[in-house]
């Protein structure tokens, strides 16, 4: 209720569980510090998700950063199915797994962070990767549209951010041409590395993190 007042809404879409862990409240560090951790209460959170959408506060509840095993665990007690996991996926994170898993279980995939990109986000082998830039090239498209329709092709929604129209009118034209065969051949090569592992400190990883 005082997330809707404060976003001056009558209801959400979607409501997400960001991250599936849990720090005390009150202290807002980020990286989160191991001392600030604490069990996470999947069931009693997820009932309270529930509920919100029971009261009509959301149309649709999900989560973010799940993977299969934590997907498994929510759905083992979930009376309403998460409709949505936000995870990072692009060319340099593929997820086949998890994409399986969720198709097999009607949870629809958002990939955040579908070109990679950001001073932030360290060396970019999506959009920067030889590959991405060959098949652009022989598509006359850049390496985001590249980025992005194989996304689309993968049947998953995504969420690409730009304050630049022009991009952002760019990253909407890759709906006219498709990839190939040979393009997913080369894009099967592509080095796989997971980009954003979380909000606790490195040390912290193995807590939550797992492969998929
Ligand atoms: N659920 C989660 O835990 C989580 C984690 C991370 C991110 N997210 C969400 O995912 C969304 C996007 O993620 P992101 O910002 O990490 O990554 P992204 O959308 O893959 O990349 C954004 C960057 O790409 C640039 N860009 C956009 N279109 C471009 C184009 N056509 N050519 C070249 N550069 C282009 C943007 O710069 P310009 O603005 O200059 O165009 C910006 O620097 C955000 O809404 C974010 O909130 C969610």
């Amino acid at each position: 209720m005082i997330i809707l007042g404060n976003l001056q809404l009558e209801w959400l879409d979607l409501y997400l569980i960001h991250w599936p862990i849990c720090a005390k409240p009150g202290k807002f560090s980020f990286p989160i510090d191991a001392e600030e951790l604490m069990p996470l209460n999947l069931k009693g959170v997820w009932e309270a998700m529930e509920e919100c959408q029971r009261l009509g506060l959301t149309r649709a509840i999900g989560v973010s950063n799940f993977s299969i095993k934590k997907l498994e665990n929510l759905l083992s007690f979930a009376t309403i199915p998460p409709a949505v996991n936000q995870v990072e996926m692009n060319l340099a994170w593929q997820q086949k797994n998890l994409r399986d898993f969720c198709k097999a279980n009607d949870i629809i995939i958002t990939a955040f962070s579908p070109l990679r990109k950001g001073a932030s986000r360290g060396p970019n082998e999506a959009m920067d990767n030889d590959v991405v830039k060959d098949i652009a090239v022989a598509h006359g498209k850049s390496s985001a549209q590249v980025c992005l329709r194989w996304l689309y092709e993968q049947v998953v929604t995504f969420v690409p951010k730009s304050y630049n129209k022009e991009r952002m009118n760019q990253n909407l034209q890759i709906f006219d041409w498709s990839l190939t065969e040979e393009d997913y051949a080369k894009i099967s090569q592509i080095k796989q590395q997971r980009l954003i592992s979380g909000p606790t400190k490195p040390q912290l990883k193995n807590l939550y993190d797992e492969e998929n």
